[in-house]
C-alpha cells in the first residue's frame, strides 16, 4: 500500500468532488462539533435542513449556552436522539464555564466533555484544527477494511481500534481535514456499503478487495 500515493489521488479526487456541505464553509470548532454530533446517527441529507436552523437560532456558542434546555430540544425535534442534544447542551455550558468559551483543542479536554468521544474527537481535532488524528466511524472501517483487505469484525472495539492506528498512519499530515472529509465523501457516494461504484473509484489501483473481488464481502459485522 503506497501511503504517499493513496494520498495525493484521494485529496486530488476531494478537490474535484467534495460536496457542497454548509458545515464545509467553516472551520469554525463550534460549528464543526454540530456537525458531526448530528450526523452521527442520522444521514447528510436530512441533517442539512437542521444544522442550517440550528447555527441560525445558535450562531455561536455562548447563545446555545444561554438558551433553556427545553428550546434546544425544540430545535432538534425530528433528528432523535435527544441525548445527542442534552450532551451537547450541557457540554457546550462545560466550555462556557472551564475554557472561556474556547472550544479546546486536545484529546484529553475533548474527551471529558458530555457526549464527545474519540469518534467527534477526532473530527473536531481534524476537521477544525487541522491534526492528523483519525475520525473513525462505521463508513470508515468499511473504506480501510476494502482497501486493506482487513475481515476483523467491525462489530468489535478491538477492531475500531486496529483502523484508528491505520488512518493515523495513513492521514495526510499536510491536510488531515480534507483527509478524513475525503474518506467521509468516498464512503458515502463510491465505496457505499452495497454495490460500490469500483469502476469509477479514485483510489482503484489501491484497493486490494478490488483486486480479488472482495469488495461484496467486506466489511465483516457480527451483531448489528
Ligand atoms: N459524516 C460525518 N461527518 C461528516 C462530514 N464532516 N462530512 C460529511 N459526512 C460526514
Amino acid at each position: 500500500f503506497n501511503i504517499e500515493a493513496f494520498q495525493k489521488e484521494i485529496l486530488n479526487w476531494y478537490q474535484e468532488n467534495k460536496r457542497a456541505l454548509p458545515w464545509r464553509e467553516t472551520s469554525d470548532p463550534y460549528y464543526i462539533w454540530i456537525s458531526e454530533i448530528m450526523l452521527q446517527q442520522t444521514k447528510v441529507d436530512t441533517v442539512i435542513p437542521y444544522f442550517n436552523r440550528f447555527i441560525d437560532k445558535y450562531p455561536d456558542l455562548y447563545s446555545l449556552a444561554n438558551a433553556p434546555e427545553e428550546e434546544v430540544l425544540k430545535v432538534w425535534e425530528g433528528l432523535g436522539f435527544y441525548s445527542r442534544a442534552r450532551n451537547l447542551h450541557t457540554a457546550v455550558r462545560e466550555v462556557v464555564e472551564n475554557y472561556d468559551g474556547k472550544v479546546p483543542d486536545t484529546k484529553d479536554e475533548l474527551g471529558k466533555l458530555k457526549g464527545v468521544g474519540p469518534y467527534t474527537q477526532g473530527a473536531i481535532l481534524s476537521i477544525a484544527f487541522n491534526q492528523p488524528e483519525p475520525a473513525v466511524d462505521g463508513n470508515v472501517m468499511r473504506v480501510f477494511s476494502r482497501l486493506l483487505l482487513i475481515n476483523d469484525d467491525i462489530a468489535r472495539a478491538r477492531t475500531k481500534k486496529y483502523f484508528e492506528q491505520i488512518v493515523a498512519e495513513v492521514i495526510s499530515k499536510e491536510d488531515p481535514s480534507s483527509f478524513n472529509q475525503a474518506i467521509m465523501d468516498l464512503g458515502a457516494t463510491i465505496c457505499t456499503p452495497k454495490s460500490p461504484a469500483c469502476l469509477i473509484c479514485p483510489v482503484q489501483e489501491h484497493c486490494r478487495a478490488f483486486e480479488v473481488g472482495a469488495q461484496a464481502e467486506l466489511p465483516v459485522k457480527t451483531k448489528a
